[in-house]
C-alpha cells in the first residue's frame, strides 16, 4: 500500500494534520487490537455521560433516544462475537463512535461533548477493573472454602512442621492448610480496599481542565456505581495508581499461590510422599515413561514471575510521568489484562485442585517421627520440671544425638537412657513424647492442637 493509499482521513484529529501517519506508526500507536476488552464499560461509560448531557439540558431527547439504540445494538452485536474494528480507528473509543455515527448520524457524533477519551479510558479502565476485581474475589473464596473443607478433614492427621525445611515440631495438615487460608484470606482484604480507590468517577475531566458544559458529575457516578469523584482534572486522566495497587496486591495473590504451590511439589516428590495429585493436574513424560509431573503447581509458581513483571511494568510506567495524560498510559492495559487472566486462571485451577489433595498420612507421620519432631516437647517437660531452659535445651540435644546414633526415635529410648540426659526424667515423659501429645499441648487460639483447627475452621468459614 502506498502512503497515499494510506492517509486517513477516517482518523477523527486528522483536520489539523497536512500528512498521514505510516502504516508502522498507525499500528504502533493503536490500542484497539487490545483495547477491544473495554467494549462493554465504554459503552456502560457513555450512556451514563448521553444520561447526564440530557439532564443538564446540552443532549436532546430525541439524541439520547438515538444514542441509546445505537450502543446497545453495538454491544448486542459484541456480546454476539461480531466487533469489527480496523487499525484506522485506532482505540476502542473511535471505534465505538464510528460505528454510532454510522447507525445514528449527528447523535453519534455529539456523544463527546463535554468528554475527553482521556477521562474516558481512565473510567473505562476503572469500570473494568472493578468488575475484574469482583470477579477475583469470587474464586478467592472458593479457593478459601476449598482450603477450609481439606483443613476440616484433617485436623487431626500430622505431619512435621518445618524451618528451614527441616523437621520442626509436629503440626496437623489441616493447620498448614489454615496458614494458607490465612495468606488468601489478607489477599482477600487487600483487594477490597483497592477497590474502594478503584471506584471513583474520572469522567467530568475531560481532557485535562475539566468542561465549560454544565455536567453533573454526581449523577454519573451514581449511574455507574462509583463511590466517589476524582478531586482533581489533573489528576483523574493521569493516576494510575489504582491499577498498580491491584498489580501489587495481585503479585502478592500469585505470591502466595506459587509458595502454595512449591509445598506441593515438594510434598509429591516420592522423598516427601506426603500427598499426591490427581492425574488431571499432571502430565507425563515425552521419554521417561515412570513419570508424572505436577506441571500445574509448577507452572503457578512460573507465573509469579509474568505477574511481578507486570507490577513493575506499571511502576515504571508512570516514574516519569508529567501531569497530565501522556500516551504512555495506553501501556497500562495489556499488563493489567494479562494479570487478571494469570490470576482468574490460577485461582480458578487451585480451587479446583485443592479438594483433590490426596493425603498420605502414613508418609507424614513416619517424617514427623524421624525428623525428632517432639525434641522442643521432652526439653519443655524438662524446663517444668524446674531445669532452665537451656539447660534442657542442651540435654535433648544429646538424647537426639543419642537416638540419632542408634536409629531410634526419642520415644523409642528406654526410661533409663533418657534420664541418663537428665535425672528429671520420668515414667510420664512418654505421653509427652508422643506425636499425639505434643499436638494437644498447643491449645491455644493459633496453635495446632487439633481441637483448636477445628474451631479456627469454623470461624474461618464465618469470615467467608
Ligand atoms: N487509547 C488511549 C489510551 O489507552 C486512549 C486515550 C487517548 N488519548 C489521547 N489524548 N491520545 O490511553
Amino acid at each position: 500500500m502506498s502512503q497515499k493509499e494510506t492517509r486517513s482521513p477516517v482518523q477523527a484529529w486528522s483536520g489539523r494534520f497536512t500528512e498521514p501517519v505510516s502504516e508502522r506508526v498507525k499500528r504502533y500507536t493503536a490500542s484497539i487490537p487490545f483495547d477491544w476488552r473495554l467494549v462493554p464499560f465504554d459503552i456502560q461509560g457513555s450512556l451514563a455521560h448521553a444520561a447526564m448531557l440530557h439532564q443538564v439540558g446540552v443532549l436532546s431527547a430525541q439524541d439520547l433516544m438515538d444514542i441509546r439504540r445505537g450502543l446497545g445494538e453495538i454491544l448486542a452485536a459484541f456480546e454476539a462475537g461480531d466487533f469489527p474494528w480496523t487499525l484506522d480507528d485506532e482505540d476502542v473509543h473511535f471505534t465505538i463512535e464510528r460505528a454510532l455515527t454510522r447507525k445514528v448520524g449527528d447523535a453519534g457524533k455529539r456523544l463527546h461533548t463535554g468528554r475527553s477519551r482521556n477521562d474516558q479510558v481512565a473510567t473505562d479502565v476503572r469500570l473494568w477493573l472493578r468488575d475484574a476485581i469482583d470477579r477475583i474475589q469470587a474464586l478467592l473464596r472458593e479457593a478459601r472454602a476449598a482450603l477450609l473443607d481439606q483443613a476440616g478433614r484433617h485436623a487431626d492427621t500430622v505431619m512435621p512442621g518445618f524451618t528451614h525445611l527441616q523437621a520442626a515440631q509436629p503440626v496437623t495438615f489441616g493447620h498448614h492448610l489454615l496458614a494458607w487460608h490465612e495468606m488468601l484470606a489478607r489477599d482477600g482484604e487487600r483487594l477490597a480496599d483497592c477497590r474502594r480507590r478503584v471506584n471513583r468517577l474520572p469522567l467530568g475531566a475531560a481532557a485535562l481542565a475539566g468542561t465549560s458544559f454544565p455536567i453533573d458529575r454526581g449523577f454519573v457516578a451514581q449511574e455507574l456505581g462509583f463511590e466517589a469523584l476524582c478531586e482533581n482534572s489533573l489528576d483523574a486522566v493521569s493516576d494510575r495508581d489504582f491499577a498498580i495497587e491491584f498489580l501489587a496486591a495481585g503479585a502478592l495473590i500469585m505470591t502466595h499461590l506459587s509458595r502454595m504451590s512449591e509445598e506441593l511439589v515438594l510434598w509429591m516428590t516420592p522423598r516427601f510422599g506426603f500427598i499426591d495429585l490427581p492425574d488431571r493436574f499432571c502430565t507425563g513424560s515425552s521419554i521417561m515413561p515412570q513419570k508424572k509431573n505436577p506441571d500445574v503447581p509448577e507452572l503457578m509458581r512460573g507465573k509469579t514471575g509474568r505477574m511481578n513483571g507486570h507490577l513493575v511494568a506499571l511502576l515504571t510506567l508512570m516514574k516519569g510521568q508529567p501531569l497530565a495524560y501522556n500516551k504512555d498510559n495506553q501501556e497500562d492495559k495489556e499488563p493489567l489484562f494479562d494479570a487478571v487472566d494469570t490470576l482468574v486462571d490460577s485461582l480458578a485451577i487451585f480451587a479446583e485442585m485443592v479438594p483433590g489433595i490426596r493425603v498420605r498420612a502414613g508418609a507424614m507421620r513416619r517424617a514427623a517421627i524421624e525428623g525428632f519432631a517432639t525434641a522442643t516437647d521432652l526439653a519443655d517437660y524438662l524446663v517444668k520440671k524446674g531445669l532452665p531452659f537451656r539447660e534442657a535445651h542442651e540435654a535433648v540435644a544429646r538424647a537426639v544425638r543419642a537416638a540419632e546414633e542408634q536409629g531410634l526415635d526419642l520415644a523409642d529410648l528406654p526410661l533409663a537412657t533418657l534420664q541418663g540426659f537428665s535425672p528429671l526424667v520420668d515414667e510420664d515423659v512418654y505421653a509427652v513424647l508422643t506425636l499425639e501429645g505434643s499436638l494437644a499441648a498447643r491449645d491455644h487460639i493459633g496453635g495446632t492442637a487439633p481441637a483448636q483447627v477445628r474451631a479456627a475452621v469454623v470461624r474461618a468459614r464465618g469470615r467467608l
